[in-house]
């Protein structure tokens, strides 16, 4: 089977009602590249009227809790994200897992709870820029993919995004050859785990990328695709990134 490239838009803490409009272009400039998988990821807040505004879109969470239900003040579990219209949720952000304290564990179990509520996963890794200097950032990530990857999925329900964190919304992008060993060492990591299935699972790569950036790092080796926060805020500056992904 062969891997549709996928575009995915993390807004992070940003939007109000206005940006509805914005997700509405996004989505209306998608359908011309059909080739290519395109979602948004807005705030808790706007799953629902995203939904309304683009019926059929894929829309989706930013994180979700471990838990179905319960006494966790604050949180949203993935059931609720289900029922607001949500098809997919990101977990492990590096946003959550140096913010917020997230595990290998936490971010397993979140996955497992979106998986048993239907939704697709997107699970991201990444280190920080002292462990890529010190020449560990391949060991660090397959320990946090060995660690945070679930056992049991279907291999189209459940993505890897590779997100160096001193490359998120810093401007500064890893090298091609650096992103493709990268994600050749988690296509081979998964392989081993999982057999022949990775060849079905998709790894994008985020982290500053725009639309100048977006064709060559989708072109690398083992690159399906780009999980993308500032430049997935407007039509104007998403659209160039899904079109460079169809163009390939
Ligand atoms: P950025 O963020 O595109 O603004 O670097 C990417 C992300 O954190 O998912």
């Amino acid at each position: 089977m062969a891997r549709r490239k996928y575009v995915v838009g993390n807004w992070k803490m940003n939007g109000l009602s206005a940006a509805v409009a914005d997700a509405q272009a996004i989505f209306a400039a998608a359908a011309d590249h059909g080739g290519v998988d395109v979602a948004i990821c807005p705030p808790f807040t706007l799953i629902g009227a995203l939904v309304a505004a683009a019926p059929g879109a894929a829309v989706g969470g930013q994180d979700c809790h471990s838990a179905a239900s319960g006494a966790f003040t604050g949180s949203v579990a993935a059931p609720m994200l289900a029922d607001a219209g949500a098809t997919l949720v990101i977990v492990g952000h590096s946003e959550r897992r140096e913010g917020c304290g997230e595990s290998d564990a936490d971010v397993r179990a979140k996955a497992e709870a979106a998986l048993a509520a239907r939704l697709a996963v997107i699970l991201c890794v990444g280190e920080p820029h002292e462990v890529r200097e010190s020449g560990g950032a391949i060991d660090y990530v397959l320990a946090q993919i060995a660690g945070s990857v679930p056992d049991d999925f279907a291999a189209d329900r459940l993505a890897i995004a590779y997100e160096p964190i001193w490359a998120i919304g810093t401007g500064l992008v890893p090298t091609v050859a650096d992103v493709a060993a990268m994600h050749g060492a988690i296509r081979g990591a998964l392989a081993v785990r999982f057999g022949g299935a990775a060849q079905d699972m998709r790894i994008l790569y985020g982290g500053s990328v725009n639309g100048d950036n977006a064709a060559e790092l989708l072109d690398a080796g083992d690159v399906d695709g780009a999980l993308v926060g500032g430049a997935s805020l407007t039509a104007a500056k998403f659209v160039p990134i899904v079109a460079a992904a169809a163009a390939l």
